[in-house]
């Protein structure tokens, strides 16, 4: 089914500060630039999200890649996850040290593997076999994170702040595309949340979670609080909204109200069908997005 390209990318869905709007709006517009750069030299939808995503990892304004949130130990441990909507197939990591890219991993494990999933040191050993290289984890950790972790555990011992309010950072970062064989397709990827115990796997790379593709209902990847988002499977919650007959506009809508009032939890989610219709919906105060059709190209984030 010969169609238009579509791509559309997030960059996390939090209480953004203002300081780091202009940041946040930079790396989602770079990260369009490079799937669409995909899509225009005849690449697959999953090309485009792989590249979307990569620029994001490496932008140290998200919480992907370098510059993510760290964990307890004061570590960065990585989850991601792409999946293929005209085979099902899916590639996911989970708790990564040493990959700058767990994104690139993930479509190793896509497509010359016949799992799934890998995690923690099987994951980076199957990355290094491929022909990713496998970094120390001090070059993952940035200033800025090191402060962080611990402006937020001497808060603790005071008086215990809420790890999953929303002014806590959700900067897991997305994209998903279509592309003109008609194929969509779906990436997520994270550094998790601050503080998180060693070992905790988030939302993202959990299939139906944070990230689905199924052509016959839509691409969905979604950014913020993970428990509440993998209790409801809401990636394939939403997909099939749209599998039912429901636009992604209305879906990606009626996912954050679910979301919100069934475990009172909050986040973002893109969502896009093989028609080239999608969705940009989020119950944080503000989240970072873009899209490029061949027609038009916006982004966004509240001012
Ligand atoms: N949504 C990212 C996480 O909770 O790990």
């Amino acid at each position: 089914m010969p169609t238009d390209p579509v791509l559309v990318v997030h960059g996390g869905a939090w209480a953004i500060p203002d300081d780091m709007l202009d940041a946040h709006l930079n790396g989602v517009n770079n990260a369009v630039k490079a799937g669409w750069n995909a899509l225009s030299k005849g690449g697959s939808a999953l090309d485009a999200v792989e590249e979307a995503v990569v620029v994001m990892e490496d932008d140290e304004t998200f919480d992907a890649g370098r510059g993510s949130f760290l964990n307890r130990d004061g570590k960065v441990q990585l989850d991601a996850f792409i999946m293929d909507g005209s085979t099902l197939r899916g590639g996911g990591v989970g708790c990564v040290e040493r990959l700058r890219n767990p994104i690139r991993a993930a479509r190793k494990i896509l497509s010359e593997s016949p799992h799934v999933y890998f995690v923690g040191e099987g994951a980076e050993g199957f990355a290094a076999e491929h022909g990713i290289p496998l970094c120390d984890n001090g070059e993952l950790i940035i200033p800025r994170e090191v402060e962080r972790l611990r402006a937020f555990q001497a808060h603790a011992t005071e008086q215990a702040p809420n790890l999953f309010a929303p002014a806590i950072s959700h900067d897991t970062v997305g994209a998903v595309a279509l592309d003109a064989e008609g194929n969509v397709a779906a990436a997520t990827s994270t550094g998790g949340t601050l503080n998180k115990a060693p070992g905790r796997l988030g939302d993202s790379s959990l299939i139906g979670c944070g990230c689905y593709a199924d052509n016959d209902s839509a691409a969905a990847s979604l950014t913020g609080w993970g428990e509440p988002i993998m209790k409801l499977v809401l990636a394939k919650w939403s997909a099939d909204r749209v599998l039912s007959g429901n636009a992604p506009e209305w879906a990606s809508q009626e996912a954050m109200n679910y979301l919100k009032s069934r475990v009172n939890g909050h986040g973002g989610i893109i969502l896009l069908d093989r028609r080239g219709r999608f969705g940009i919906s989020h119950n944080t105060p503000r989240m970072a997005w873009a899209f490029q059709t061949k027609q038009r190209a916006d982004s966004g984030i509240e001012r």
